[in-house]
């Protein structure tokens, strides 16, 4: 049997992929030729991960199939041995062509003490290099972890990596006898109503809440049940998978009430989330600054008030994991009053907050800067594309706070500013970064890089971080980031807009920059065709996106003629220095200049001249 994600595959080549169970490889090569070769065509040939589960007797126990980024493991590696090592190496391949093993990856190795994790990169048909983990000494509480590669097909030490292996067993054996180790990533069951690629986001977010996908079930389903959301009898059936799996937790893909958590907690027999409180734990782990914090905390209130019957078995039986991290989690037990009371006083803090956001704001108005906001859809690359448009040591006007930036700077003027935090994870960025951003033609803005959106994204969230939201609403101009190698493109693009419109921003200007663009082979027409084509990461089409920016910001100022007498020389700099100067001609009177400024600039250089 093969697992994973099989729809769409020929029964053909699933017959065929069956053969591996029968085959035998080499008991001392630790990835054999044959079995690459095998595993890279169909990489490619899918377009999926590609997993097996090679036993030290050289035979193949498992093999599964996932998406493009994601591979649910197979059950086998549940029966788990607590004493050494699984027996079997774990070799699964990236089609992406990274060899790269992932915090998820090693967080598996560690977790189910396979023999090693080994990673096959696959691009164009080809393998471009093999990375393998091993489990090492023990080091705070936990198995440390020994990364060799990547090498090159062909380059494989086999035996040495077999050696490896023997050597981790002795490791873990030896730290077992001492005893003292701790287990870490959850287990995870999702259960979704919707559809495959709902389930690929929602795994998503699980692995990046640091949970470990088990298993995934979709029901087909018209009507959610009131009691129990799936149907008692389909909750029965699951619980026995949860049993089997030892599953610690199950994640619904949608929003549920607290009677429906609760009847479900009930017959599964393990904690259960939905979406929007996997959503909030993301938030909540990985909120900066003091506003970022704030505003979670204000969402996970208002998420759990109305909830508060359903949350009290769970609190009375688990001390954390996923959906009870966070600012809150010591308030959880605290009667609807209390809730209430810290609802009032946080909405107060974020109150204040905002005062000095909307402070800054009319200062940066007053200065004639134009801001351009990037927004988009979680991991659509919007933070690679602010650093790469602002340059490595950019600098941050003075007065103006990124989130990693809440300490004042030492001395006046600018400061240089780190690259903004960009990660293959799901809401990296929470808080609003802003760089300044030098444009063709002499020009400039601030680019700020907002939190990313979501589909189903909770409304409780929305409105906490309305206020950071706003930064996108007052910009001169929106660039919409999608990425353009998302099976789901056109999906995340539509929540983008939809969630755009909720905020009341549907009448900005909008550029809409396609961003990974490497990753895709674009033939023929783009939707829409007046978007632009990017690769933040090569920095491929950026002169163009800053020019098509540059060109849309001229059109946001207007053109002035005026005359500045001899002795205000200051208004003519300020002209020179934030506007566009079109023609200049000096007069018996003073400096006549045609040129081009916002409102902003032009009231600026008005009260300059009027003095
Ligand atoms: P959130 O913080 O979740 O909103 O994400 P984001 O939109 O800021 O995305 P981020 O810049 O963190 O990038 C997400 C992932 O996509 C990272 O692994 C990047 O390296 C990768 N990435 C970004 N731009 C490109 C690109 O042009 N090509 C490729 N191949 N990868 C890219």
């Amino acid at each position: 049997m093969i697992h994973g994600n099989l729809t769409g595959i020929r029964e053909s080549t699933l017959n065929e992929l069956e053969k591996l169970y029968d085959a035998e490889f080499e008991r001392d090569a630790f990835l054999p030729d044959r079995l690459l070769n095998i595993l890279v065509r169909y990489t490619d040939l899918l377009n999926r991960e590609m997993l097996v589960y090679l036993g030290r007797d050289g035979t193949v126990l498992e093999i599964a199939i996932g998406s493009i980024g994601s591979i649910a493991l197979p059950e086998l590696h549940l029966r788990r041995n607590l004493d050494r090592l699984s027996g079997f190496r774990c070799i699964h391949t990236h089609p992406g062509g990274s060899s790269r093993l992932s915090d998820v990856d090693l967080q598996a190795l560690r977790l189910l003490r396979f023999d090693s994790m080994c990673a096959v990169g696959v691009a164009e048909g080809r393998c471009t290099g093999i990375s393998a983990a091993f489990l090492g000494e023990v080091e705070y509480e936990n198995l440390s972890i020994v990364v060799k590669g990547p090498v090159k097909p062909g380059r494989i030490p086999q035996n040495l990596w077999m050696k490896e292996i023997e050597l981790a067993e002795d490791r873990v054996k030896k730290a077992i006898e001492k005893g003292g180790l701790v287990e870490e990533a959850e287990k995870v069951m999702l259960i979704s109503t919707d559809s495959e690629e709902s389930l690929d986001e929602l795994a998503s977010l699980a692995e990046t809440a640091g949970a470990m996908v088990i298993t995934r079930v979709i029901q087909n389903r018209q009507k959610p049940d009131s009691a129990t959301y799936i149907g008692s009898g389909k909750a029965e059936e699951l619980s026995l998978v949860c049993q089997a799996m030892e599953i610690d937790l199950a994640i619904l893909d949608d929003e549920l009430t607290g009677a429906q958590q609760k009847n479900l907690e009930t017959i599964l027999g393990v904690r259960v989330i939905d979406r929007t409180a996997l959503i909030l734990d993301i938030f909540a782990q990985r909120a900066q600054s003091a506003e970022g914090k704030l505003q979670v905390e204000l969402a996970q209130m208002k998420y759990r008030l109305p909830r508060l019957t359903g949350m009290g078995t769970v609190l009375s039986r688990l001390g954390g994991g996923i959906g009870t991290r966070g600012p809150g989690e010591t308030r959880l037990e605290v009667d609807r009053r209390r809730i209430r009371k810290r609802i009032d006083d946080l909405e107060g803090q974020l109150k204040e907050i905002k005062k000095q956001r909307d402070l800054r704001r009319a200062r940066r108005e007053k200065t004639g800067q134009i801001t351009v906001a990037l927004v988009g859809y979680t991991n659509a690359g919007k933070s690679t594309l602010l650093n790469a448009l602002s340059g490595a040591g950019a600098y941050l006007p003075e007065g103006e706070l990124g989130p990693e930036d809440l300490t004042p700077p030492r001395s006046g003027g600018s400061r240089r500013v780190t690259p903004v935090l960009v990660e293959d994870k799901l809401f990296a960025t929470l808080d609003p970064v802003m760089r300044q951003v030098e444009l063709p033609e002499n020009r400039e803005c601030l680019v700020v890089d907002t939190v990313g959106f979501i589909r189903k994204l909770p409304h409780q969230l929305v409105q906490a971080f309305r206020s950071t939201l706003e930064e996108a609403l007052y910009a001169d101009l929106l660039v919409v980031v999608s990425d353009l190698s998302s099976p789901n493109y056109a999906q995340q693009r539509a929540t983008v807009f939809e969630v755009l419109n909720d905020l009341g921003a549907s009448d900005k200007p909008v550029l809409e920059a396609l961003n990974k663009a490497d990753r895709v082979n674009v033939t023929g027409m783009i939707e829409p065709a007046d978007a632009i084509l990017i690769s933040a990461k090569e920095g491929k089409g950026l002169e163009e996106l800053k020019a098509e920016i540059s060109r849309r910001i001229a059109s946001l100022r207007h053109q002035a003629e005026l005359l500045i007498p001899y002795d205000k020389g200051a208004a003519l700099s300020l002209i020179h220095g934030k506007g566009l100067v079109l023609e200049e001609e000096y007069t018996a009177e003073g400096t006549r200049v045609v040129c081009l400024l916002d409102a902003a600039l032009y009231q600026r250089v008005m009260g300059l001249l009027k003095n």
